[in-house]
């Protein structure tokens, strides 16, 4: 049973399908209601077993109910996948304070809160620890290597990983191993697609085929890059790997957005 926040579309949603095409039972949770729902309906139609919980990561309540939600509907959490994101990018000189507490709300304390509630469903009696449980935080190179007009994003990753390392080590003597996945671009998702309207998710458009010509591997990452390091990650094949950031660009670190 699995946990995924976020996971109404891009990397979230692919996390979610991989998941449950290797049979695992999912809880998708999106801010989004309806995004969530449609995307386990559309897990559903694929075969694999899936329910929805709409809400915020941000909201201590939401993060008990999406934790209550997969207790209830599946009866346990083996799992769980911390994804929702946000950027919104801006020059440090002139950032709101807003700008700056909606990326750390949702990326860091977001994770925060999940794994909090979580706890009561991932930490057991000594005696009942059958095998091992997972928590997988989806970081980014931008909280190892930064950016530029990306301290907010940057900073909420750097600690991200912060709580991996701290949780790891925590939560070890449960036999709950704790990483990170840090992405680097991603193509065809929202975060790495052409910045909005409002100025807030997306890269500068003229710097999305600068970024793809200079990957060494020679093509993007894809959600479904991503969502195979979460397998790996969430399956018993990692089981003595905790603690740890995997690191994913094609050997592009450092991505410039502006
Ligand atoms: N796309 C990339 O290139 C890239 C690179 C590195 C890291 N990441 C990280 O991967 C994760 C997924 O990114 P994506 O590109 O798929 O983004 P996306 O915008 O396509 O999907 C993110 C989902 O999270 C949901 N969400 C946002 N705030 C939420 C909240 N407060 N509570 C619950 N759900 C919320 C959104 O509604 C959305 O459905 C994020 O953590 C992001 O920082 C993405």
């Amino acid at each position: 049973m699995a946990l995924i926040t976020g996971g109404g579309r891009g990397i979230g949603l692919s996390i979610a399908s991989r998941l449950a095409s290797e049979g695992c039972k999912v809880v998708i949770n999106d801010r989004d209601a309806d995004v969530a729902r449609r995307a386990a309906d559309e897990i559903r139609r694929s075969g694999g077993t899936a329910g929805d919980v709409g809400g915020s990561v941000t909201d201590p309540t939401d993060s008990e109910a999406m934790v209550g939600a997969a207790g209830e509907l599946f009866g346990g959490l083996d799992i769980v996948v911390n994804n929702a994101g946000l950027t919104a990018d801006d020059w440090l000189h002139r950032m709101p304070d807003e700008t700056w507490d909606l990326v750390v709300d949702v990326c860091l304390t977001g994770t925060f809160n999940v794994c909090r509630s979580a706890a009561r469903l991932l930490r057991k009696d000594p005696r009942e620890i059958r095998y091992h449980r997972k928590v997988v935080n989806i970081a980014s190179i931008q909280g190892i290597y930064g950016a530029p007009a990306n301290v907010n994003y940057s900073a909420a990753k750097a600690g991200v990983i912060g709580v991996t390392k701290s949780l790891a080590r925590e939560w070890a003597g449960q036999k709950i191993n704790v990483n990170a996945v840090a992405p680097g671009y991603i193509k065809g998702t929202r975060l790495s697609g052409p910045r909005d309207d409002a100025g807030r998710l997306g890269i500068a458009p003229e710097m999305i085929t600068k970024i793809e010509e200079q990957i060494p591997i020679g093509r993007p990452g894809f959600p479904e890059d991503v969502a195979a390091a979460v397998a790996f990650l969430s399956s018993s094949e990692s089981d003595y790997v905790t603690g740890q950031v995997l690191e994913m660009h094609g050997g592009l670190e450092f991505v410039q957005l502006v």
